[in-house]
């Protein structure tokens, strides 16, 4: 039998990226999954690709920004599926998100703060019932290394990958003893559909990139959804409440000399442009 034969799973940003590739991974396993997007096309898409493959899955147009949105994908869920037993809080939204704390906005600030932070409380606040009725669950969150380490002029990514982790411990604690666990992947550089076509306009900046990864690669899609795999199963139910980085051991490394290994690697390549870093 495979793994997760009978388990109902949401995937919120599902359709593309880390998150399509979860969702196949999922379903592939046996998991019954709801794709929950904003952007029905592509949701829709890999719905298809899922059940055309002998899964099971199904999209549905979700803004993990709106209250009201996380709460009728729950529903969805447990009306379509019959119950809840995996969620992972994967979509992200950033607009006009790049500043600091003089330049950013306060609506670029508070969408940030919805899709990426709250979007989490409130789809666990109703995901919780029905975990706990189904004997358990398993929630994993995708933070980032941004949320362990700080890029200069990105606050509301920064604070919100930070806060997912914190929200992670918490929740952890607070729901163990309802058998459901909570965990958080900080990826590295994946390299989705989205970042394959700007790389492929840049790839001497992409080699510069793959060049700070202790393994010489940046990450795929799989990398991360393989991660999921595990920690939702029952190969998992001692892990709660960590942080994970899937980053090809970029976070491992002592800064000062990564740094003198990228102006080295600067100065020995320089036809490469920068571009927005400079
Ligand atoms: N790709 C990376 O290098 C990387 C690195 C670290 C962390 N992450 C994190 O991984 C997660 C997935 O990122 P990705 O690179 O796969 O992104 P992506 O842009 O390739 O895909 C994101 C998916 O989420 C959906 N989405 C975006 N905003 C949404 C919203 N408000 N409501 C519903 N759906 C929404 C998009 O339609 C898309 O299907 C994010 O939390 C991101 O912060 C990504």
């Amino acid at each position: 039998m495979s793994s997760l034969q009978n388990r109902v799973a949401i995937v919120t940003g599902g359709a593309l990226g880390i998150g399509g590739a979860t969702s196949r991974r999922l379903a592939a396993e046996g998991a019954k999954v709801l794709i929950a997007d904003y952007v029905m096309e592509a949701a829709k898409e890999n719905a298809a690709r899922i059940v055309g493959s002998g899964g099971e899955a199904r999209a549905m147009h979700v803004d993990v920004s709106k209250a009201e949105d996380l709460e009728v994908m729950v529903k969805e869920a447990v009306d379509v599926f019959g119950g809840l037993h995996i969620l992972v809080n994967n979509a992200w939204g950033a607009k006009e998100s790049d500043g600091t704390a003089e330049t950013i906005t306060e609506s670029a600030w508070e969408y940030g703060m919805n899709a990426m932070v709250r979007a989490h409380f409130r789809a666990m606040k109703h995901a919780v019932p029905h975990m706990r009725k189904a004997g358990g669950g398993a929630v994993v969150n995708i933070a980032s290394v941004h949320g362990q380490l700080m890029a200069e002029r990105r606050l509301v990514y920064e604070t919100a990958k930070s806060a997912v982790i914190g929200m992670t411990r918490q929740m952890a604690c607070d729901f163990g003893k309802d058998g459901i666990r909570v965990n958080v992947i900080c990826p590295g550089h994946i390299v989705t559909e989205r970042g394959e076509a700007n790389w492929a306009q840049r790839p001497d900046l992409h080699k510069l990139f793959v060049e700070q990864y202790p393994v010489r690669r940046t990450g795929i899609p799989d990398d991360i959804a393989n991660t999921i795999r595990f920690l939702v199963s029952d190969e998992a139910t001692f892990i709660t409440g960590q942080a994970i980085a899937v980053d090809g051991g970029l976070t491992i490394q002592l800064q000062e000399n990564m740094g003198i290994a990228q102006a080295i690697y600067g100065r020995d390549h320089p036809e490469i442009d920068y571009g927005h870093w400079e």
